[in-house]
């Protein structure tokens, strides 16, 4: 018998079998077992607690073409906003009150020198707002708080802002982020080479992912599950790939169609006759399946459950969270602005306040039997700090 919460040594090849014989050959009884397994690892780390990351999608404007995205910069008939920076810095006390722990800023990708500008100021407001919040109801007296006890405090910073020089990633370091979301999409290089511009490279990818890191960053990646073309196989190295870099948080929603991209046409020709409502089902459960994967073979790292999820299935998001996930990321952006972040058809929440998705993911964390670790960095097992 499996010791409860014992991480499992799979090789790519065993988990390439494991996929196979739940997906294809439909065998409930090892799928159970897969999903049992992952819970218990992820009890065996963090109890019943769920981190949360406040998410704040402060601009929409985007100089790539990635060939899925509904924010790609040549998706024409989307209206393109960047929030006031006091607009974030509020967002950011508000999450600070309401004890989300990580703030998380993203956006489509821009690497010019006034957007790092930008962001510099942003980060350090955002850090500088929430840390005077925290030592003043700590009642304590602010030239008597040192450098190494501010860090201590106030909201961690994580950003998820696209490829940048390294230079860039330094500064924004420097400004005082500790976390950073760059999602793979996929480990196979070829597969990625087919959903993206010939201006995009995987090698590149790689190679930011390994800046970040350098750097001193927290690194979060991930990858789309359903894509046109992608195989099993390839699901399997994706977990192998997050174990083997080291992966400090890992992301992994179903590839969903929005019309008017060279992605979805792909998809259509490939999936086009089959009922997509059968097919998106299908894809809630083989993310679900390769979360657990990676939760039964990595063991102490944060999975989260994908907002995407939630797109696919009204309870999306509780069902990944008894399947090995252990991180929500409420959306905290201004009600205005969310409708013109739409990265895939049928993102839900889209009329909702930050207030509500706070009350409503703690609802459904609380239904499912977990609590929510509020005001916790949560941080994962697997991360050393530099
Ligand atoms: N379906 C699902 N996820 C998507 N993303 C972008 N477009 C889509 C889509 N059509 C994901 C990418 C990106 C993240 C911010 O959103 O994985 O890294």
């Amino acid at each position: 018998g499996m010791q409860p919460g014992a991480v499992l040594p799979l090789d790519q090849v065993q988990m390439t079998e494991l996929l196979a014989e739940t997906t294809l050959r439909g065998n409930s009884r090892l799928e159970a077992a897969l999903f049992a397994h992952a819970d218990s690892v992820t009890r065996k780390f963090f109890g019943d607690d769920v981190y949360y990351r406040g998410i704040v999608e402060f601009s929409n404007v985007c100089q790539n073409d990635c060939g899925y995205c509904g924010i790609r910069k040549h998706q024409h008939d989307v209206h393109r906003y960047t929030m006031a920076e006091e607009e974030v810095v509020e967002v950011a006390r508000w999450a600070f009150t309401n004890r989300m722990g990580t703030l998380m800023l993203q956006s489509g990708e821009l690497p010019t020198q006034k957007r790092l500008e930008y962001l510099q100021r942003v980060v350090a407001a955002c850090r500088e707002a929430t840390v005077a919040q925290d030592i003043e109801q700590r009642g304590l007296d602010p030239k008597a708080v040192g450098a190494a006890e501010r860090e201590a405090m106030g909201l961690r910073i994580a950003l998820s802002v696209g490829e940048l020089p390294r230079a860039h990633y330094q500064a924004l370091y420097d400004a005082g982020a500790r976390r950073y979301l760059l999602r793979i999409e996929t480990s196979n290089p070829e597969l990625y080479h087919a959903l993206h511009p010939s201006s995009m490279s995987w090698e590149h990818r790689i190679e930011c992912l390994e800046a970040l890191r350098d750097v001193g960053f927290q690194v979060g990646t991930g990858v789309m599950v359903g894509l046109p073309g992608q195989t099993l196989c390839d699901l399997a190295a994706d977990v192998a790939f997050f174990k083997q870099f080291g992966a400090n948080m890992i992301g992994m929603g179903p590839y969903i169609t929005e019309p008017n991209t060279p992605v979805a046409e792909m998809w259509q020709a490939l999936h086009g006759h089959i009922d997509k409502k059968e097919h998106m089902n299908a894809m809630l459960h083989l993310t679900t399946r390769v979360n657990a994967l990676a939760r039964v073979t990595i063991g102490g790292v944060n999975i989260t459950a994908t907002t995407a999820l939630q797109a696919i299935d009204p309870n999306g998001r509780e069902i990944a969270l008894r399947r090995g996930a252990n991180v929500l990321m409420p959306i905290l952006t201004p009600t205005k602005y969310r409708e013109n972040y739409q990265l895939y058809e049928g993102k839900p929440c889209i009329t909702d306040t930050a207030d509500e998705c706070r009350k409503c993911l703690n609802a459904r964390v609380s239904m499912i039997g977990k609590r929510a670790k509020m005001g916790a960095w949560g941080d994962p097992p697997n991360f050393v700090a530099p």
